[in-house]
């Protein structure tokens, strides 16, 4: 039976009605609309659907919607906008990050955890942060290069 819950995305507070069972992820691409965290495993494997929650990064398939109630909940729709990108965003762009982009989000979420913490991370830093997203196109090396970028913009 669903339930109504209180989700703060993004800045703007939503109430939905859930099923106990229905991830974060679901709520937030089914319910929400947010289709920038990509359902890839589904099962806490790949990292494509990655989120902040209150400013940590979440496997937001592997998240309860209703356990999320109460907190923040940034997806990377939330972190800029189309004609004000986010400098993680404009890097993956300028450095040719992206390939089918299937990925992209989850990564971008992991570099800006990242840099929010660490702000000019050797290579070693990038690769262990970003260790729990893959990519099936990039090779990572450009994904790499692009959070350097990032790093030097901000
Ligand atoms: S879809 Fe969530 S980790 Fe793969
Ligand atoms: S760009 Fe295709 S999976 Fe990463």
């Amino acid at each position: 039976m669903k339930k109504l819950i209180q989700l703060n995305v993004n800045g703007d507070s939503h109430e939905i009605a859930v099923s106990p069972e229905t991830s974060l992820l679901n709520a937030l691409r089914g319910e929400l609309d947010l289709i920038g965290p990509k359902k890839g495993c589904d099962s806490g494997g790949c990292g494509c659907c990655s989120v902040h929650v209150d400013g940590e990064v979440v496997y937001s398939c592997m998240m309860y919607a209703a356990a999320a109630q109460g907190k923040r909940i940034t997806t990377v729709e939330g972190i800029g906008k189309p004609d004000d990108l986010h400098p993680v965003q404009q890097a993956f762009i300028d450095a040719g990050a992206v390939q089918c982009g299937y990925c992209t989000s989850g990564m971008m979420m992991a570099a800006k955890q990242l840099l929010d913490t660490t702000p000019n991370p050797d290579e070693a830093t990038i690769r262990h942060a970003i260790a729990g997203n893959l990519c099936r196109c990039t090779g990572y090396s450009k994904i790499v290069d692009a959070i350097k970028l990032a790093a030097s913009r901000l």
